[in-house]
């Protein structure tokens, strides 16, 4: 399974890249804004040269059509390191599937994000994108159940052979990111608070204090 890092913040891509435990990066313009980024062209080919040989996710800004298009070939060429992020439809409600296919048969690696249903899931499997990042929290919001959706993509990839990974996405919590793992992703892309909680517990805090004076008082006798 991989972990990616949601985030635009330099420093915690370089904190979480150090501990080892990263294959890549999403952003998409929300995390731009949250993280501060005003210069976003120049910010995301920084932040794909420092997740190589990662994945570094970035997201298209047109809502369809040839600007779409444009736009994601040149966000694909700034690394070859590059996924690029394209929703799996319009605020119109227009498909993207089109957009999705044309710059999947050109080589570009592309990740359908903002998918809710197990539809748009497999029509963007199906149209050839890379990445299929399924938003649990944003379904769990309008109480659906996020983690059954992935569970369901998970299988139906599987029963049809399909080498397409889902990304578990807009995950707020620990619990939600054991859920996607339960449920078979086979990314989680985790905001760095949250990343920093799975590694702690007051309890391993408690055990490592109570080893460390232990030794402390065998290496004082
Ligand atoms: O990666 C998706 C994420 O940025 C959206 O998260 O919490 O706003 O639904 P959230």
């Amino acid at each position: 399974m991989k972990i990616f890092l949601d985030s635009a913040d330099e420093l915690q891509i370089k904190f979480w890249s150090g501990q080892g435990v990263l294959d890549g990066v999403t952003t998409n313009p929300l995390v731009l804004l949250r993280d501060g980024v005003t210069d976003p062209e120049r910010v995301l080919t920084e932040l794909a040269r420092l997740t190589a040989p990662g994945v570094f996710h970035a997201e298209v800004t047109h809502a369809s059509g040839p600007f779409l298009v444009s736009e994601a070939r040149a966000l694909s060429s700034i690394g070859d390191n590059v996924a690029v992020k394209v929703p799996v439809l319009t605020p119109e409600g227009e498909s993207c599937l089109a957009e999705i296919s044309e710059l999947s048969r050109a080589g570009v690696v592309v990740n359908t994000t903002a998918c809710l249903t197990l539809g748009q899931v497999v029509l963007a499997a199906k149209a050839g994108a890379r990445y299929l990042s399924v938003l649990v929290g944003r379904v769990d919001d309008e109480g659906g159940d996020g983690a059954q959706v992935l569970a369901k993509a998970r299988e139906w990839l599987d029963r049809w052979g399909y080498e397409a990974e889902l990304i578990a996405a807009s995950l707020r919590g620990t619990a939600d990111v054991m859920r996607a793992i339960d449920a078979g992703a086979h990314c989680v892309t985790v905001p760095p608070a949250v990343l920093a909680k799975l590694v702690d517990h007051k309890f391993s805090r408690h055990t490592v204090r109570e080893f460390l004076e232990a030794a402390e008082t065998t290496n004082a006798a």
